[in-house]
């Protein structure tokens, strides 16, 4: 667990931006070429090594190489390129309860079945010796689901009886050479005994239940169901049946019992469950441990016997259970499962199409300018370079960012921990008025390096005021290092109707900056007056905004905050952030490119952005709402608020050190920067 800072804060950039008609005497006269030679590359960026394997197997990247396994319906066999979707490959093992319950868990089988991306087939092995009644099994548990839903998926499911390390191709390799996962297990120990007793343990979910059961030993003491607090209990390990009452109730009255913490056995034939909280008991806090095991004839007949009995926490290192191989036939990492269901495989599966659309949207035609080709981003400088702009920049309408955070090593465990704002600067006339400005924002993808995005921010191209332009790409300076790619891609849109006027953005009136979201904010944004050019023929507005940290309210960045922008006294135009702190908004943006199955919180809806995902400008037409006279003057007012009013949080901002409940997963959020951009007004 990471120190919190709190201290919520709004970042952002809003801009008038204005769009004319193509007339060249406006941009050409800003051009200032200062003549020195510097890079200006063409190349594309380089995401995929070579497909040299290294000495001990192949890594994430790597290409795939062919392979056939048996399975209950004839062979599969996998060809690179033979342009099918994407493969899961899934190793199941009966070891890992965490396994046991996403296979048992409905819910979790009908995401599967029904959520599973179309153009994804997924293969099914077993890492024991049960493979083939394993195989079997998996597939009664998916066609009992299916039939009832989406017989179709069926088709893409493929089960193999052999286990995986009697396969004889290279997967038994990747799953065991990538490893990452852990059996959790417990471990009971009685004076009567030979030997000890391992058995599997699947803990509570983490963002109810924080604390984790240590290897240190514990004295087990039966309590019953748990249901009712039991005095006797203190300082032991409860253990403690399923049933008659929620999990939440049998934690909280053995806390109130003062045990160090619950081992809750499944009753005789059921399976382990993912043990959670629901409603409003999510909101209590407990700090005790948890983790449910299945009953254990031995142990629970020592308890009743009154021996001893003592039990201890232990990881096991395992393999992998998940690999992919995506549309381009890479391998690649599934990430975190972060609690036991099949949606994170849907999630990464939709990952996969997002990324395979995005190589072909590369593929259109552009001039692309490389900025960083995998530059160490770090420190207070971050990582910086200076280009030459093409010279016709009034030739293209359209100005992409081409950006992508990859991490030291091959591995998602070699990259950067938190969920950090990344900003990318840009001066080009270092004496014009817009050096310096923001042209990009993004959020880093928790120890997770396979983001790639294209945000569209053309209205900012009057930023480029010189074609010798410096850009500098930085995130908060404690940050672990990534490695930054970046291509400006400059294009005409391809508009062939030709009534319709190509306009081009020849000028950006920077408004606000952001600061601490107090109860001051709105009282530190003056009201700003805007002039138009009579020629003007389109007026938008621009806002690039996300909030960060928390107060007693969960403001910024889990709260629903609204942001107003009154033009004249009249026109309102307002941004809300609806889906803040809802459980699993942002899992819904993975279609858009947010990376899945990060190591952090990356479910939860945010206040304007998600995890690992560009942060979209906010645009608005506004040229009916202002006045085009050039002697009059527009006023802009700015307001930020917290359920319709002014934000007042009772504790001093940058305080606070609770963890919202049901707000974090993991490790928490990151400190982060609140810096804000300050933009002279007007
Ligand atoms: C998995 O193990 C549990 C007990 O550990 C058992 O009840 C269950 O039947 C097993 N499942 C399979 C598919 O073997
Ligand atoms: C899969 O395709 C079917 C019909 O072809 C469609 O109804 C369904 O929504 C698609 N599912 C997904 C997850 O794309
Ligand atoms: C549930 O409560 C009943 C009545 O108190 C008790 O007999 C039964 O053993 C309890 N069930 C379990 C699983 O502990
Ligand atoms: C738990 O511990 C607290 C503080 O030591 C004590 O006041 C309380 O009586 C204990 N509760 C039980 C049920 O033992
Ligand atoms: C629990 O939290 C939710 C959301 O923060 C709130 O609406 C609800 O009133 C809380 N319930 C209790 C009992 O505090
Ligand atoms: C160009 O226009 C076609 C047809 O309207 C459209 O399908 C395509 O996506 C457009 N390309 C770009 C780069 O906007
Ligand atoms: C713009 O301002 C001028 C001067 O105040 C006024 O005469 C004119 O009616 C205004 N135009 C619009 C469209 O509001
Ligand atoms: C703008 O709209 C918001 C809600 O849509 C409202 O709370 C606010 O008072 C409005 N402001 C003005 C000045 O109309």
């Amino acid at each position: 667990m990471g120190p919190l800072r709190s201290k919520p804060s709004l970042l952002w950039l809003v801009a008038v931006v204005l769009t004319a008609r193509a007339s060249k005497a406006a941009a050409k006269s800003k051009l200032i070429d200062y003549g020195s030679a510097c890079d200006s590359r063409d190349n594309e960026l380089s995401l995929r090594s070579s497909s040299t394997p290294s000495p001990d197997g192949p890594e994430p990247g790597d290409l795939a190489e062919a392979f056939s396994v048996p399975t209950l319906d004839g062979e599969f066999s996998y060809q690179p390129g033979s342009a099918r979707g994407p493969l899961v490959v899934h190793a199941f093992s009966n070891k890992s309860a965490f396994l046991e319950c996403m296979w048992s868990s409905e819910s979790s089988l009908i995401s599967l079945v029904e959520e599973l991306p179309n153009s994804t087939h997924v293969l099914f092995l077993s890492l024991d010796e049960s493979a083939a009644s394993d195989a079997l099994w998996m597939r009664e548990q998916l066609q009992r689901v299916a039939v009832l839903r989406n017989k179709e998926v069926l088709s893409r499911l493929h089960f193999s009886p052999v286990p995986v390390f009697a396969l004889g191709n290279w997967i038994p390799n990747v799953l065991y050479y990538w490893r990452g996962r852990v059996f959790s297990q417990v471990v009971f120990k009685s004076e009567g005994w030979k030997m000890p007793i391992v058995v599997k343990r699947l803990n509570a979910r983490y963002d109810w239940l924080a604390a984790r059961g240590e290897s240190r030993s514990y004295q087990l003491l039966g309590a019953g169901d748990g249901c009712e607090p039991s005095p006797s209990v203190a300082g032991a390990l409860a253990w403690v049946s399923e049933g008659n009452c929620s999990f939440f109730t049998k934690v909280q009255s053995m806390a109130q019992s003062n045990a160090s913490g619950v081992l809750v056995h499944a009753l005789p034939g059921h399976p382990i469950q993912d043990m959670n909280c629901g409603g409003d008991d999510c909101n209590a806090t407990l700090t005790i441990p948890a983790a449910m095991v299945h009953l254990e004839a031995s142990v629970a007949q020592a308890l009743e016997c009154g021996q001893t009995v003592f039990a201890s926490f232990q990881n096991t290192p395992s393999p992998t259970f998940f690999i992919g191989i995506d549309h381009q036939g890479a391998l690649a990492e599934m990430g975190g499962f972060i609690y036991p269901s099949f949606s994170f495989v849907n999630w990464q599966a939709q990952w996969f199409d997002f990324y395979a659309d995005l190589q072909t949207k590369l593929q259109s035609p552009a001039k692309v300018i490389s900025v960083f080709d995998k530059v160490q981003m770090q420190g207070e400088e971050g990582a910086v370079a200076t280009v030459h702009l093409p010279i016709a920049l009034w030739d293209f309408d359209t100005l992409q960012l081409d950006a992508s955070l990859s991490c030291p090593g091959r591995r998602d465990s070699s990259c950067a921990h938190w969920d950090h704002t990344v900003q990318l600067f840009v001066c080009c006339d270092p004496l014009g008025p817009y050096c310096n400005t923001e042209l990009g924002r993004w959020i880093t993808a928790f120890r997770r390096g396979t983001g790639r995005w294209l945000t569209d921010v053309s209205p900012l191209m009057p930023l480029l005021d010189s074609n010798k332009c410096t850009l500098t790409m930085k995130t908060p300076p404690w940050a672990m290092p990534w490695m930054v790619s970046l291509n400006l891609r400059f294009s005409l849109s391809n508009r062939t109707d030709s009534e319709v006027e190509m306009l081009r953005p020849f000028r950006v009136m920077p408004l606000y900056g952001g600061g601490t979201f107090n109860k001051n904010y709105n009282k530190r944004h003056r009201p700003v007056k805007v002039s138009v050019p009579a020629s003007t023929k389109k007026v938008e507005l621009y806002a690039v905004i996300t909030a960060h940290g928390y107060d007693e309210n969960h403001c910024g960045e889990f709260c629903v905050t609204s942001h107003h922008f009154l033009i004249n006294g009249v026109f309102n135009n307002t941004l809300t952030f609806d889906s803040a702190g809802t459980p699993l908004d942002c899992t819904l943006r993975v279609k858009e490119g947010a990376v899945p199955n990060e190591y952090g919180t990356w479910l939860y809806g945010r206040a304007g952005w998600c995890d690992g995902l560009q942060v979209d400008p906010w645009r608005t037409d506004v040229t009916k709402q202002l006045n085009m006279s050039q002697f009059e003057s527009n006023t802009v007012v700015y307001f930020g608020l917290f359920q319709g009013k002014d934000p007042n949080p009772s504790k001093e901002p940058g305080k606070q050190q609770r963890r919202p409940r049901r707000r974090r997963l993991l490790f928490g959020q990151g400190p982060r920067s609140d810096a804000a951009l300050r933009h002279g007004s007007g």
